[in-house]
């Protein structure tokens, strides 16, 4: 991190205050106001961090004005066309692409680690028949805690690469589990000879009855969208893993809030409501109609797959993930008339000017859903995908915090609620209790 010279000086009752400039490795300035209170007796206020750097970080860095993600310094761009998401993976983990002996080393590792303890096979017995799969996902992953004691971070006796191998790993057999499991088929275990992606889709459509033909251009769609999703920064869920993790819970727990603050409609679960959105607007046939509903401050209606926090320009992976719908969608002959209706829905709104003026673009879940379609993914398993695809990114996070001197996350707050002056004779009529 380039320490600036710079300060600001701030003037607050008089006294004036210096706070030292942080410039980041891409030219990113903060004002690092740690000695502010202790110097003026002053919180920041800022609702949902809106303009708040919670961390220094060096694993992704997003430019919302250009456009720009870049993984360890890698632009998407070119992971997408030259690795396949297991290294994306360990270049997240463990901050540098591996060569081909830590690659096989991953490899064998992901592969030891992708069976689940035969005991938690039998938990999916129990969830009711339509479980939402993110609220099994989540409860599975908290529970390997049970079964794999040594990740607290005081016993951290296991190794954390194991356990981050572990994770990224199970997690794909408990989705394909829980899938499997919701349609009353039988559950089908993980291959040594497979892929990462290739286990996953032969885990979830194979069947003793149906043999899954493992088509190599699904595998490599697959690990398009597997890499695009693999982390974004101190999204909300990543903030959640930060958060959780700083109070040194053990990492299973930690992901497993990571994975029900993304099931969210506003963060990951948002690819399935724009599958629901657009066929609704099939249906319906027009168009405009929802362009003006999403436009009413008064509906609550809002573009699903539109708009971002941080991107106010077209979202990369939203842009590659087009392209890849269109090319996957005319390789395999396989149509989806939903794709028309997306485009329809993106050339409306990029032309209406109060989506231009509040720069909302198509985001990475507006087509994503498309193409989970045509691999045949069911709708309430997309934000499962996006959760597969996060876990390198969340993993990278927790391991970065805690090799940080991370203190417990605690932010201040600033209360406006009742004083003694307003509560004075609610408690004077009250008898003291006699105990
Ligand atoms: C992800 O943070 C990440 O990095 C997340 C993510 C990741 O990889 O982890 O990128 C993944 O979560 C992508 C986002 C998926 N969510 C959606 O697609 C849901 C639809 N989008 C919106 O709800 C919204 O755009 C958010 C939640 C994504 C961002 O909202 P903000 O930054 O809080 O912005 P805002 O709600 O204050 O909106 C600003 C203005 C408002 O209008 P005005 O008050 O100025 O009149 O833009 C409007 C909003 O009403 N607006 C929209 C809109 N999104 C914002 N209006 C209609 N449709 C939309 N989708």
């Amino acid at each position: 991190m380039n320490e600036s010279p710079n300060f600001v000086t701030l003037e607050v009752e008089g006294k004036s205050v210096r706070l030292p400039v942080v410039i980041g490795s891409e030219g990113e300035k903060a004002i690092d106001i740690g000695s502010l209170r202790r110097e003026t007796g002053y919180v920041t206020l800022d609702p949902s961090f809106m303009n708040t750097a919670a961390c220094y970080s060096q694993i992704t860095f997003i430019d919302g004005e250009k456009g720009i993600l870049r993984y360890r310094g890698i632009p998407i761009e070119d992971l997408v066309r030259k690795t396949m998401f297991i290294e994306v993976a360990y270049l997240l983990v463990h901050g540098e692409l591996p060569n081909e002996e830590q690659r096989r080393n991953f490899s064998a590792m992901l592969n030891v680690n992708s069976m689940l303890h035969e005991d938690m096979r039998h938990f999916f017995d129990h969830f009711p028949q339509g479980a939402h799969p993110m609220h099994i996902l989540s409860t599975m992953i908290n529970a390997l805690a049970a079964f794999y004691p040594n990740v607290d971070l005081k016993s951290m006796s296991e190794d954390i690469d194991l356990s981050s191998a572990r994770l990224i790993s199970i997690v794909r057999t408990m989705a394909a589990f829980a899938y499997k499991k919701s349609i009353g088929e039988p559950v089908v275990y993980p291959r040594h000879d497979l892929s990462y992606c290739a286990n996953f889709l032969n885990m979830m459509f194979d069947s003793p009855v149906r043999p899954y033909q493992i088509h190599p251009e699904a595998v490599r769609i697959l690990n398009i969208l597997f890499i695009l999703h693999a982390d974004h920064e101190q999204n909300c869920s990543t903030t959640a893993v930060r958060t959780i993790g700083s109070a040194q819970v053990n990492l299973y727990a930690t992901i497993s809030a990571g994975i029900s603050a993304l099931s969210g409609p506003l963060h990951g679960g948002a690819n399935q409501a724009v599958i629901e959105m657009l066929k609704m607007i099939q249906a319906d046939g027009n168009v405009k109609k929802f362009i003006d509903m999403a436009k009413d401050r008064n509906n609550p209606f809002r573009l699903m797959g539109f708009g971002h926090r941080v991107y106010k320009t077209y979202d990369p992976r939203a842009a590659i993930i087009k392209k890849e719908c269109h090319d996957y969608l005319e390789r395999t002959h396989y149509t989806d008339p939903l794709l028309e209706v997306a485009r329809e829905v993106e050339e409306a709104a990029l032309h209406d000017s109060y989506f231009i003026e509040r720069n909302l673009y198509p985001n990475v879940d507006f087509y994503t859903g498309i193409l989970y379609r045509a691999l045949g993914i069911p709708e309430n398993m997309f934000t499962v995908m996006f959760a597969l695809a996060r876990l390198p990114g969340w993993v990278a996070h927790w391991k970065e915090m805690i090799g940080g001197e991370t203190k417990i996350v605690r932010p201040r707050q600033i209360y406006i609620g009742k004083t003694p002056a307003d509560t004075v004779d609610v408690m004077e009529n009250r008898e003291p209790l006699l105990h």
